[in-house]
């Protein structure tokens, strides 16, 4: 008799399969959010039901779900491990982000990487994406509409990810992932929730360029992270 893992795996590799049939344009199979919250009823454990960061790049496609579409050069998606422990949520790209399709490759992204690895982490080990996908001109602000837009699929990348942590970089992000309207000030300095994943915000990169005193506020979240942060020894 197969045990409840195995068929925990065959739901989970039947579920990819008639996705794959799908994204290939098969429409002979109803792979809809309906039929696998059937199969997650059925006693699938929601983690192996949750899809793979590839079919959620591939939903994604060409974007040009909002205006932001109109000016990028690249969407960018997100960048690391995809089993990260810790996930950085940015804003939306930048000039040099658009450019190479990469998040936090300017000079904002070469503090993030300075951070990361103040924490005895590295880019590789963790995942880093933002808010939004493409580039707001001339780096405005992601519009209240461009983030509703957006955010379904960075909800998705996190459920795929399934982080420990998650670490939310500016106001938006923190803003956009708690639901809430408090500065970053206020919601800096303490542990937050995102379905059940702990969240701690900090400053942007970007705002500790230009107001470095802040540089102290952030390391002392980073201690927070560090102190509950589950390092391999
Ligand atoms: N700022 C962000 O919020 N994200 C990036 O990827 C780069 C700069």
């Amino acid at each position: 008799m197969a045990s409840s893992s195995q068929i925990i795996k065959t739901i989970d590799a039947l579920k990819h399969t008639l996705q794959d049939l799908a994204e290939k344009g098969h429409r002979g199979f109803d792979c809809s959010a309906g039929s696998l919250e059937k199969l997650a009823d059925w006693g699938a454990a929601p983690q192996l039901l949750s899809e793979t960061l590839k079919n959620i790049r591939l939903d994604l496609g060409d974007c040009q779900r909002c205006r932001l579409a109109q000016h990028r050069k690249h969407i960018v998606f997100g960048s690391g491990n995809p089993k990260a422990k810790l996930v950085f949520v940015g804003e939306g790209p930048g000039f040099e982000e658009d450019r190479q399709g990469e998040p936090f490759v300017g000079p904002a992204g070469q503090l993030l990487t300075k951070i990361i690895e103040a924490i005895s982490l590295t880019r590789k080990q963790v995942y880093i994406c933002n808010i939004v996908k493409c580039r707001p001109p001339g780096n405005r602000n992601p519009e209240t509409d461009e983030i509703a837009t957006c955010f379904p699929f960075l909800e998705r990348q996190i459920a795929a990810i399934q982080p420990d942590f998650i670490c939310a970089l500016g106001a938006v992000a923190a803003q956009t992932l708690l639901n809430k309207a408090e500065p970053i000030s206020k919601l800096r300095g303490r542990f937050h929730h995102y379905k059940g994943i702990n969240v701690i915000a900090t400053y942007h990169p970007a705002y500790l360029l230009r107001n470095p005193e802040k540089k102290r506020d952030v390391w002392e979240d980073m201690k927070m992270l560090m102190k509950e942060y589950p390092y391999e020894v």
